[in-house]
């Protein structure tokens, strides 16, 4: 098992329900300048399950967001 977590504002509640849809991009992400193409964690999670695992979306305590991902 491996965690990333990050010292942003962490993902919205609408965020956590989503992140993990093609294309997907949050309302303070959804802009040109920022690049970006709603497909990172789509893909992400996509290679964890081909290979039996899984990757999953939080906010940890201190609010920033936490990525945990696991493989058999
Ligand atoms: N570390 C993060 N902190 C807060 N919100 C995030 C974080 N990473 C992703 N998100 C939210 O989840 C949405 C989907 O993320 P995802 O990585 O799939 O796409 P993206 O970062 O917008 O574009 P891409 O990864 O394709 O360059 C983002 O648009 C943003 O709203
Ligand atoms: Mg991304």
């Amino acid at each position: 098992m491996f965690t990333v977590q990050d010292t942003g504002e962490g993902f919205s509640l609408e965020e956590l329900r989503h992140v993990f849809d093609p294309l997907y991009r949050g309302e303070a992400s959804r802009n040109r300048s920022t690049g970006g193409a709603g497909l990172g964690l789509t893909i992400s999670q996509k290679n964890m399950k081909q290979h039996g695992g899984d990757l999953t979306a939080k906010n940890h305590d201190a609010g920033g967001a936490l990525l945990t991902g696991w493989l058999p």
